[in-house]
């Protein structure tokens, strides 16, 4: 594989040693053994993010309980910076958005034992709304931009993609760049790695040039597709596009399908608990988009109950990270059933119903694999069926899914002798 030692030592060097299992080399640093939860400013607040709402929503994570149940990072995403650096060249926070500093943030995440994520972009500007507010970036100024978020004591950048085209003459956004994002995307790896200090590194160029080819060596995570919106449309269009970067997940390095919409009130109950069972069981990083707590309001409940739901964040956070893919379509039926291993030989199956209307479906085990399961736990319906034959049934909401763990298998093709025709004498 490598020609000489020289080679081998310069690559260990640059990125670290081989991932153990892939022929293609992959991050493995240790900060995302599993994929990383949180919460991020942008899907409920746009670029208007301030020290109030962060600190609110950082509190709520540790009073809702959702730290304590893995939710860590906590982002404040586009819109805090000003369009100039500081006389010595450094990134600077908007001190109207953050009168107490935007550092002082980050101590107060880190006093509720959570960890502080930033956000700036390899281009000339950040992304932001509107988009002429010219927010300046991090593009020429890599070492600076690492530096000075280190002596933060930031734990996360997500690193996004706009005015990044050097050739366009840096348009907002360039979904047919001349050349791959890759080589921005590193050099701001090797300025954090420069940096000493662990940050863990979220690729954000929108699924351009398909990065699960060259992000895993590189980035925490990477996303796959342009941005989640409050539509329901979006759910589906981001699951089919999940579909060829499956089998990139592992350990340090996650495909990221965008921060949830969960609990902002665009979805009924049954599309929220199909975006959360996909994207846990698709080992996409789960980053709350959602206000949780704020001045003007509080997460609804049910949202609450969604994102909370303990079986389904262990499936997204099971130590064998494997993620699950697509097994069946059924196109006139208008169900899916997408499924992968769990450790402790168990599988995880999302069996989905797109139709608008409430369907009685059956699902056959052989499609996921299987024969048999001793035991069948319908998560969101909170039920459990045991010596489970064949096949399991339940009726599925509109737009719901029926959110399945299957344990005490046996693989399909399999039936025990007293269930099949004996031949005697
Ligand atoms: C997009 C990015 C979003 C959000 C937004 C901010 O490029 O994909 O997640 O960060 O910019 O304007």
């Amino acid at each position: 594989m490598y020609t000489n030692l020289s080679v081998f030592v310069a690559f260990v060097l640059l990125h670290g040693p081989p991932a153990q299992g892939f022929l293609q080399k992959r991050l493995d640093n240790g900060l995302a053994k599993t994929p990383p939860m949180g919460w991020n400013s942008y899907n409920h607040y746009s670029c208007q993010p301030n020290q109030s709402i962060i600190r609110s929503n950082a509190k709520a994570l540790a009073d809702f309980g959702l730290a304590d149940l893995g939710y860590h990072y906590v982002t404040t995403d586009c819109g805090w910076t000003t369009p100039d650096r500081t006389a010595d060249g450094a990134l600077t926070w908007n001190t109207t958005l953050f009168p107490d500093g935007f550092p002082a943030t980050g101590q107060y995440i880190h006093s509720l034992g959570l960890g502080f994520g930033v956000y700036s972009d390899a281009g000339v500007q950040m992304c932001a709304t509107p988009s002429n507010s010219n927010q300046t970036g991090s593009l020429y100024h890599e070492m600076t931009d690492a530096d000075t978020f280190s002596s933060w004591g930031a734990d996360l950048l997500k690193y996004d993609n706009c005015y990044s085209s050097a050739d366009h003459g840096y348009p907002d956004a360039d979904y047919a760049p001349t050349s791959s994002p890759e080589n921005r995307y590193e050099t701001m790896k090797a300025a954090l790695n420069d940096t000493g200090r662990p940050i863990l590194y979220q690729i954000c160029e929108w699924g351009l040039d398909f990065p699960s080819a060259w992000a895993p060596p590189l980035g925490n995570t990477w996303r796959i597709t342009n941005d989640i919106i409050p539509a329901w449309r979006t759910i589906y269009r981001m699951i089919n596009q999940a579909v060829p970067s499956a089998s990139y997940a592992g350990p340090d390095h996650w495909p990221d399908l965008d921060m949830l919409e969960v609990g902002n009130d665009v979805f009924t109950l049954p599309e929220e608990q199909t975006h959360f069972s996909l994207w846990a069981i698709m080992k996409s990083p789960l980053v709350i988009g959602a206000a949780l707590n704020d001045t003007v309001m509080t997460i609804n409940p049910d949202s609450l109950a969604v994102l909370s739901n303990k079986d389904a964040i262990s499936y997204n956070q099971d130590n064998l990270g494997v993620s699950a893919n697509i097994t069946r379509r059924w196109s006139e039926a208008g169900l899916d059933t997408w499924s992968g291993p769990l450790s402790g030989n168990r599988t995880v199956v999302a069996f989905v119903n797109w139709n608008n209307n409430t369907v009685q479906a059956t699902l056959d085990l052989p499609d996921v694999g299987l024969q048999s399961a001793g035991y069948v736990k319908d998560v969101w319906n909170n039920y459990t069926a045991y010596g489970v034959q064949t096949s399991y049934e339940n009726s599925i909401p509109a737009h719901g899914t029926l959110l399945l763990e299957l344990g005490d298998t046996k693989p399909s093709g399999y039936y025990t002798v007293d269930k099949c025709g004996r031949r005697e004498g």
